[in-house]
C-alpha cells in the first residue's frame, strides 16, 4: 500500500491556533527617537510553534491533554486554511509573511526559476540562496528592523540570510536535533538578561508529517505519533513554566497543512500519455509542476487534459484565481492537481515511486 501525501485544494485543514495570556499587543514599541520605549522585559513576547502536517482531526484521535489544556486557557480557531499548494515551504513562509505563495515567491518545496535559471529544492543547499526568499520579509526580520529581537529553531528559511539578516539567535537546520533541544535553546533565548532576550521565537518540528507520510494519516499507528506530539507540547509548557515564561510569552500552536490517505490503486502515470522528452518534471504530486520543452506546451496539455477525471490539468493562465497561485515566474506553465486520494507520477517504477515505497 502506498503511503499518504499532502492533500491538494484549499479545504480547511488545520485545527489549531491557541493563544495564551497576556493578549497580544502591538510590537511597535519604539518611541519617536527610534529607541525602545519599553525594556525587553516589558515588551510582549510571542512564540510561534508549528507541528508539520498536523491534520485538523488529529487532536481528537487520542486523548491530547496538553493541547486541551492550552485550548481551555486560551482560544482555538474553528479552522485554518493553508495556502495553495499544500507543501511545507510555501506554507511556513506564508505563516511568517502573511502572503500567498505567488507573492512571497516560495511557491513549492521544489522549484525552478526561469529568470535565474536555477532550481530550488528543500533537499539541497539551494535553500540557502537568499534570492529565493527576498520577495517578502519574514517576521523575524521585520521585528529586528523595528528594534526587537528574534530567535528561530529550524523554521524553514530561518537559517537563511534574508534582506541581509539572520534571526538574532537561530539554529542551522538539522533534522536530528531533538524537539527538546530546540525548546531548550528557545527558552534560553527568551530568558536571556534584559536587552539580550528575544521578543519573538519560531519553533518547527517535523512530526507528525514525517510519520504521516510513512504510515498514512488513517493508520492506527498514527495514534502513538499524535500522543507523542501531545507529550512534546507538554514538555514545552513545562519548560516555559520552569523558566517563569508561561505568563509572559504568548503562544501560537499551528501547522502548515493536512494530509489525506493515498492508495496504490489510485495512481495516474503520465508516461502512458506523454513522452518525458517533452518536459522537465519540476514538482511532484499532489500538485505536479511541468516545464514544457520549447514549443511543446500545447502538445503536452492536449495529451493530458482529458485522460483521467482524477486529475485536473491547468495551463498557468487558467489556474483558478481563488488559489492565488499564478502570478510568479516560478509557477510552471503546466500544473496538474491530483484529486483527493490520487497520486500523479511518471511511472510506478520511477524514482518517485521508489521514494514512496521506501516510506511504507
Ligand atoms: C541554464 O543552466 C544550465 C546549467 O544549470 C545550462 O546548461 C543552461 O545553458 C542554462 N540556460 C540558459 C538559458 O542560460
Ligand atoms: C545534527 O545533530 C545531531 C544531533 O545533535 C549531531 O550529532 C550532528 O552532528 C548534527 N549534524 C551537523 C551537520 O551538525
Ligand atoms: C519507468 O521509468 C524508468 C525510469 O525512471 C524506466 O527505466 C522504466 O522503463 C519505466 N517503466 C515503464 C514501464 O515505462
Amino acid at each position: 500500500m502506498l503511503s499518504c501525501l499532502l492533500r491538494g485544494g484549499c479545504s480547511p485543514l488545520l485545527c489549531l491556533w491557541a493563544l495564551l495570556l497576556p493578549p497580544l499587543v502591538s510590537l511597535h514599541s519604539m518611541n519617536q527617537h527610534g529607541r525602545r520605549s519599553h525594556s525587553a522585559k516589558e515588551r510582549p513576547k510571542l512564540l510561534l510553534v508549528s507541528f508539520d502536517g498536523f491534520r485538523w482531526d488529529y487532536i481528537d484521535r487520542v486523548p491530547t491533554l496538553n493541547f486541551h489544556n492550552i485550548i481551555d486557557n486560551g482560544v482555538m480557531v474553528e479552522h485554518v486554511e493553508n495556502v495553495y499548494i499544500t507543501k511545507t515551504y510555501p506554507n511556513h513562509y506564508s505563516l511568517v509573511t502573511g502572503l500567498y505563495a505567488e507573492t512571497h515567491g516560495i511557491v513549492a518545496n521544489e522549484m525552478y526559476d526561469p529568470v535565474l535559471n536555477r532550481s530550488f529544492s528543500m533537499e539541497t543547499d539551494s535553500v540557502y540562496e537568499s534570492r529565493w526568499w527576498e520577495a517578502a520579509v519574514p517576521l523575524w526580520v521585520s521585528i529586528q528592523k523595528a528594534g526587537g529581537r528574534s530567535g528561530a529553531a529550524m523554521w524553514p528559511g530561518s537559517d537563511v540570510k534574508i534582506h541581509g539578516m539572520f534571526p538574532n539567535r537561530y539554529l542551522l537546520y538539522n533534522a536530528s536535533v531533538s524537539f527538546e533541544t530546540r525548546v531548550e535553546r528557545l527558552i534560553e533565548w527568551f530568558s536571556a538578561p534584559n536587552e539580550a532576550a528575544v521578543d519573538f521565537g519560531v519553533l518547527y518540528w517535523e512530526e507528525p508529517d514525517e510519520s504521516g507520510h510513512k504510515l498514512g494519516p488513517e493508520s492506527p499507528l498514527m495514534d502513538v505519533v499524535i500522543a507523542g506530539i501531545d507529550e512534546k507540547l507538554g514538555f514545552l509548557m513545562n519548560e516555559l513554566k520552569k523558566a517563569g515564561l508561561y505568563e509572559k510569552v504568548n503562544l501560537i500552536v499551528t501547522s502548515d497543512h493536512g494530509m489525506t490517505q493515498l492508495s496504490s490503486d489510485k495512481i495516474i502515470e503520465l508516461d502512458e500519455y506523454v513522452s518525458r522528452d517533452l518536459y522537465t518534471w519540476v514538482d511532484k504530486s499532489p500538485v505536479v509542476a511541468l516545464l514544457p520543452k520549447e514549443g511543446k506546451l500545447d502538445e503536452i496539455y492536449d495529451k493530458l487534459v482529458d485522460v483521467n477525471p482524477n486529475m485536473v490539468v491547468y495551463k498557468k493562465e487558467d489556474i483558478p484565481e481563488l488559489f492565488h497561485y499564478q502570478h510568479n515566474v516560478r509557477i510552471m506553465p503546466i500544473l496538474i492537481a491530483a484529486k483527493e486520494g490520487w497520486t500523479v507520477m511518471q511511472n510506478r517504477t520511477g524514482p518517485f515511486m521508489r521514494m514512496y515505497s521506501k516510506l511504507i
